[in-house]
């Protein structure tokens, strides 16, 4: 009786509050109603009625629909990037398949295998005529505005505020994820925490201000390396050489490991991708840390991940990237987690130390006991300028990630195609240096006394700076490695033909065209080793008929000239940056690491070329290009033998 009494005001309770009836029903009523048990109930149902809606719905569900819903999705995400992209006035002349929304489409397939040719067929059209014209790009990018080379100028002198060299690396690398989309959380908490004024998003309308003087300087590391590695290479050239000479020999093996004739077969590319790591580590994490083959072997993959992911993410409408972007780069995060890891301690003890140096001494240019490499320039700088949270281990460890991958495979990639290019020209050539590296190794004091290249000795090698900048016109790696992007919230005006492009739009210049014209250079499509020697030859023999008074048929030189000369045959050698040779950009934000890389490269084939024996390789191997970028040949083999007696 109780029972049913208590069964039936539960079912009218029930009914009143619109619970389900397995609240009331006789099984329940007979143990005590508590919340639980009508929240278990209440699952219970909604699960069943889930399944059922789902089963319902499995029905609809096929794999052909997955498909098509996925595709409208991209579709959608493609339409609403290309709403947001910035537009460009109809009066630049365009390549690429056109504007309307098929044409676009086919513009963001046909980039992956056509972006050369259009850029190609943009230079003879319209660049050697002045003018500008816009190339389609990867889908994720805005087209982009290729500047001829007569407004190189205009372009490289606006202002960062306004034309952006780090925004346009931003952009086309996607730094935010692929060099950690935090990366600079840390000194931003640091700002908030402090009171300090945060730097503005990049890009924002406000972004007019010193970047050097905000609390927040996202290109600090850029600067350390400006205003640190070219002064401090001489010093260290000694260390660099016996790294280069450990190297090689590991690489391209002794005597001790050859086969019976004495050749062996070395994969070229595996070859440069073990040598060039460490002695670019040398001057960034110091002298132990660069002999640790797995961080070597970390940073190689950072940069590879970079490079595929680059490519993924320019491929996916920006409008996802925030997905993809922080789904890729998972490896990103992983790899530096173990190179944070190595370097922590040895970050935290150098901090350590050049804080309690003497003022006078970190802030100055020696501190005795530490080594001279990126991470002692970064905290002496920090010190300096008070940016206290730049000493935290993470943001130099995080710094360090984009200069790894700026260094990296570009050094590897013209060392590469260096010896393709010497293995495929004239044999001369190699003699050439040969004899150039043996004379100046013989004649110069400093080096017969230390037995170690100087920098002036260095200097002295024409022929071997000629090969490797001549190599880097010829064989480039990239069809443009100079990009800037437009941040002035009102957008730039160019004056030489009057358009406007609004704030974003990606401006570049055309370095494949340009070192290929023959308008430029005699013979373009050749690999002229001596190119720049000879002319340098040419000035010095010039000059010094200066002070030949035998010569009566040419006026006597005045010392004006005599100093013009020089300086011409100076700007011929391989750190020259110029509107024409654009291998290491040009103006202020051309590559800060050009002095090292000649340096090195300058020792790598000395010691290379004059202690072993290279065959010819019989033809040149193909290349392929994605998009703007080469795809090296990385299987091309070579033969080499330990010569017995240098050159
Ligand atoms: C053959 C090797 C290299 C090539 C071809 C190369 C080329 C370039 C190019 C084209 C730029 C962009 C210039 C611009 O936007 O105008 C650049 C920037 C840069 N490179 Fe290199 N680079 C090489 C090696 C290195 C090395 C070894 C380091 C450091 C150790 C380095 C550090 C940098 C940095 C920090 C920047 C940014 C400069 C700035 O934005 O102001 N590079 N490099």
């Amino acid at each position: 009786m109780t029972t049913n009494t208590s069964t039936g005001q539960q079912s009218v309770l029930a009914a009143s509050h619109g619970l389900p009836s397995c609240w009331a029903s006789p099984s329940t009523s007979l143990v005590p109603v508590t919340y639980s048990s009508v929240a278990v109930c209440l699952l219970s149902r909604f699960c069943k009625s889930f399944f059922d809606s789902a089963a319902t719905l499995a029905v609809y569900i096929t794999a052909t629909r997955i498909i098509i819903a996925i595709f409208a999705f991209l579709v959608a995400a493609f339409l609403v990037d290309c709403a947001l992209k910035p537009r460009y006035p109809h009066s630049l002349p365009r390549v690429g398949y056109g504007d309307s929304l098929l044409a676009t489409l086919r513009n963001w397939l046909g980039y992956v295998f056509h972006f050369n040719e259009w850029v190609d067929e943009g230079y003879n059209k319209f660049s050697k005529h002045n003018r500008a014209f816009v190339v389609p790009s990867a889908a994720s990018r805005p087209q982009e505005i290729v500047v001829p080379r007569n407004q190189t100028a205009w372009m490289l002198d606006l202002p960062d505020h306004v034309l952006s060299a780090h925004a346009a690396h931003d952009d086309v690398l996607y730094t935010d994820y692929n060099f950690l989309f935090d990366a600079h959380s840390h000194t931003r908490a640091y700002a908030a925490k402090h009171g300090l004024p945060p730097l503005p998003p990049r890009g924002s309308a406000s972004e007019h201000h010193d970047r050097k003087q905000s609390p927040v300087d996202e290109d600090f590391h850029a600067r350390v390396i400006h205003r640190n590695l070219a002064r401090h290479l001489p010093g260290l050239l000694p260390a660099i050489e016996d790294k280069v000479m450990l190297a090689v020999d590991a690489a391209f093996g002794t005597d001790g490991d050859a086969g019976e004739d004495g050749w062996r077969t070395v994969t070229l590319w595996d070859a440069w991708i073990a040598m060039v790591p460490p002695i670019i580590n040398l001057l960034l994490v110091g002298p132990d840390a660069c002999q640790d083959a797995s961080l070597m072997s970390t940073y190689v993959k950072f940069a590879d991940t970079v490079v595929t992911n680059s490519f993924l993410l320019s491929m996916f409408p920006k409008s996802l990237h925030p997905l993809v972007g922080r789904l890729a780069s998972i490896p990103n995060r992983r790899l530096w987690r173990r190179t944070h890891n190595y370097l922590e301690p040895l970050i935290k003890e150098r901090v350590q130390r050049l804080m309690t140096e003497a003022p006078s001494t970190t802030a100055g240019k020696e501190t005795p006991l530490v080594s001279e490499d990126y991470i002692t320039w970064h905290i002496r700088m920090a010190l300096a300028e008070g940016r206290f949270a730049e000493l935290d281990p993470v943001a130099i460890s995080k710094r360090l990630l984009p200069i790894e991958f700026a260094a990296i495979h570009t050094t590897v990639i013209t060392g590469f195609f260096v010896m393709i290019d010497l293995l495929t020209s004239d044999p001369a050539f190699i003699q050439g240096i040969r004899e150039e590296v043996q004379s100046v190794r013989s004649s110069d004091p400093d080096v017969v006394a230390s037995g170690h290249w100087t920098k002036s000795s260095l200097a002295r090698l024409w022929r071997t700076d000629s090969a490797i900048r001549e190599s880097q016109r010829h064989s480039h790696f990239a069809t443009s490695l100079v990009k800037r992007k437009v941040i002035a919230p009102g957008g730039i005006t160019n004056a030489a033909e009057g358009w406007h492009v609004p704030y974003g739009g990606l401006l570049m210049l055309d370095l494949a065209g340009t070192h290929h014209d023959p308008d430029l250079y005699a013979n373009p499509d050749a690999y002229d080793a001596f190119r720049y020697a000879r002319q340098r030859e040419a000035l010095e023999s010039s000059a010094s008929h200066g002070d030949t008074t035998e010569k009566e048929h040419q006026p006597a030189k005045t010392a004006a000239q005599i100093t013009a000369d020089a300086m011409r045959g100076l700007k011929l050698g391989m750190v020259t940056t110029s509107d024409s040779h654009l291998a290491f950009g040009h103006g202020r934000h051309a590559c800060p690491g050009r002095f090292f890389v000649a340096h090195k490269l300058k020792m790598f084939l000395a010691y290379l070329l004059t202690n072993y024996d290279i065959k010819p390789l019989e033809e040149r191997p193909k290349t392929m290009w994605v998009g703007q970028t080469i795809i090296p040949p990385l299987a091309v083999k070579v033969e080499v033998r330990r010569r017995k007696t240098q050159a």
